[in-house]
């Protein structure tokens, strides 16, 4: 009976055990539920200028390095199936950066967009930008403006650049627009609803984020999408920006596929 037991036991042990190295093979990828993937992610990228500070280098280089991690997120969300992924690349407030530092960066944009016209297109990727794209140096803006005509058609997944934008600008752009159909009474008070602020946002033609992830550590919004992230999933990484790979991407799923989401119901009703 004694020995019976030990038989036993190490017989489930043995299994135990099979079973946690045939769970440790099952990739990342592959541990995702295609059905419960998030349709729109967002994503703050940050961590550039500290990532090429402890390489002793230049800010600027962390920004390049950073194109990379853009490049891989990007098609890594359209193969899985992501409709929209937003990167919110610059902030109103990256204004007051150094001169220097702004004009590498709008210099990397127009390059970038250039090179990786291909990419969007080998991928089906159409591009958008949400933000106040006036502001931008000229050739920046009309690199841009062509980038987005000529990828239009693409229906995999689009691409939405948050360039010199803030979720502030982009409310008081709203709340202009919409006191000024109150004021010329094409717009009732007592209409005004979630809907119609919605559409009044320039992220009006998107679903609002499920999943919003934010690389190097910091757990701030830094004046991004205040309103669309207003039930969104918060996910955030020690990971600097330009080490963030597409390994990550799918630990950043799965850890979101594991959440209960409730929206102020109890677990019970949602379950
Ligand atoms: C994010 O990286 C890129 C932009 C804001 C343009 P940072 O440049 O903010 O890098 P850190 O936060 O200083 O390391
Ligand atoms: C947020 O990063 C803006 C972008 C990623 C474009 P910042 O580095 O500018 O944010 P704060 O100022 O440290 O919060
Ligand atoms: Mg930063």
């Amino acid at each position: 009976m004694f020995n019976f037991k030990i038989i036993e036991s190490n017989y489930y042990l043995r299994h135990l055990s099979l079973l946690m190295v045939k769970k440790n093979k099952v990739s990342l990828k592959d541990q995702i539920v295609i059905e419960k993937l998030p349709q729109h992610i967002a994503i703050i990228m940050d961590g550039n200028g500290r990532w090429a500070k402890g390489l002793g280098k230049l800010r600027i280089f962390g920004h390049k390095k950073g194109v990379s991690s853009v490049r891989e997120c990007a098609e890594t969300s359209a193969e899985l199936g992501i409709k929209y992924l937003t990167l919110y690349t610059f902030s109103t407030e990256n204004w007051s950066r150094p001169k220097i530092e702004i004009d590498a960066i709008m210099e990397l944009l127009v390059s970038t967009i250039r090179k990786e016209k291909e990419t969007l297109m080998k991928n089906g990727i159409k591009l958008q930008t949400i933000g106040d794209i006036n502001s931008l140096p000229t050739k920046c803006a009309s690199e841009l403006t062509k980038t987005i005509e000529e990828t239009a058609c693409n229906t995999k997944m689009t691409l939405v650049l948050a360039l010199s934008y803030s979720a502030k600008w982009d409310m008081i752009n709203a709340i202009k627009q919409i006191s000024t159909k109150v004021k010329d009474n094409s717009l009732a008070i007592e209409d005004i609803n979630d809907i119609t602020i919605n559409q009044h946002l320039s992220t009006r033609n998107l679903p609002h984020p499920e999943l919003l992830i934010r690389t190097s550590g910091e757990q701030r919004i830094s004046n991004f999408m205040l309103w669309e992230l207003a039930y969104s999933e918060l996910y955030f990484t020690s990971k600097l920006w330009p080490d963030f790979n597409k390994e990550d991407l799918y630990e950043a799923i799965l850890d979101y596929q594991n959440r209960e989401r409730r929206f102020g119901k109890t677990s019970e009703q949602v379950s």
